[in-house]
This record gives C-alpha cells, sequence and structure tokens, in this order.
C-alpha cells in the first residue's frame, strides 16, 4: 500500500499526517508513506516547527522530511492520494489525467466521517492551537486507515 498524503504547502498538515500514519504502519513493510504539496512556495524546506514541535509532544519525529511539490507522475506511484481540504482537492482533480487517477484522490478525514467531505483546517496562519486541532484529526483518520486496511 502505497499512501501520499497532500496539503498546499507540505510543511504543516501533510508533514503530519505522513509521520502520523507511517509510525502506525511501521511493523508492516507493505507500506509506503509519503507526502507532497501542490504549491511550489516551500520545496526543500524542513516541516513547520509548529507542526514538529506538536509532532514531538506525541512521539512523532517529522523534523527530518523535506518539503516537495506533489507531481503528476505520483498518479501512477501511489495507490492512494489523501488530500487535506477541498482546494487541494479541487487542484489534483484538475491536473489528474484520467478516471483511474481521480479515482485515487479521497479527503483524509472521509475515512474518520464517511461522506461528510471535512477538511483539516489549514493552520499555517493561527497559533499551536490549531496545530493541536490538526494533529489530533489526523491521529483519529490514521486510525480509521489502519483499522481498513492494514490487515
Ligand atoms: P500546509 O500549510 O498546506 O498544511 O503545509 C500551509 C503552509 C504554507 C502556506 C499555506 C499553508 N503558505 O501560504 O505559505
Amino acid at each position: 500500500m502505497k499512501v501520499l498524503m497532500v496539503c498546499l504547502g507540505n510543511i504543516c498538515r501533510s508533514p503530519l499526517a505522513e509521520g502520523i500514519l507511517a509510525a502506525k504502519v511501521a511493523n508492516n513493510p507493505d507500506w509506503v508513506v509519503e507526502s507532497a504539496g501542490t504549491s511550489n512556495y516551500h520545496i526543500g524546506d524542513r516541516p513547520d516547527v509548529r507542526a514538529v514541535k506538536t509532532g514531538k509532544k506525541y512521539g512523532i519525529d517529522i523534523s527530518n522530511q523535506t518539503a516537495r511539490q506533489f507531481h503528476p507522475s505520483d498518479f501512477d506511484v501511489y495507490d492512494m492520494i489523501y488530500v487535506a481540504d477541498r482546494s487541494v482537492r479541487d487542484k489534483l482533480l484538475s491536473i489528474a489525467s484520467n478516471e483511474a487517477h481521480r479515482n485515487k484522490i479521497q479527503l483524509l478525514l472521509n475515512e474518520l466521517m464517511p461522506g461528510s467531505d471535512a477538511e483539516i483546517p489549514d493552520p499555517y496562519f493561527g497559533g499551536d492551537e490549531g496545530f493541536e486541532n490538526v494533529f489530533k484529526l489526523i491521529d483519529e483518520a490514521a486510525d480509521a486507515i489502519v483499522k481498513k486496511y492494514n490487515k
């Protein structure tokens, strides 16, 4: 199972999503969990210090990740592409070239609350509490993914 977590900058939400899900499936070598951003804003950057701090608080080390931009070839590489919010979903849908690729795109929180189309709020312009909220939402969604696929 190859999973790609995608947000806008690849420095806040998707690095946490990568770290959290990777930790939960670390016992299963069949899983690959990576992340990317739709924008080019932070290519090559480490995750936001607030994301690193929040992960660390819960035992998830994301400090060595490096931001990269989503590339259309990712549609062929990954089995599932989880997006943080609807604008990220719409961006990926606009560059997907076929139905098989479009079908790989799912809102991450739909694994937790099926059919809700709920979003992981962008915490970039807020304070630490936004990162706490993001961590908790992702952690619960990752539990749902593990329950569903890590048999
Ligand atoms: P992310 O958060 O998409 O969760 O990584 C953001 C990071 C940077 C920006 C926006 C959102 N930005 O505008 O630079």
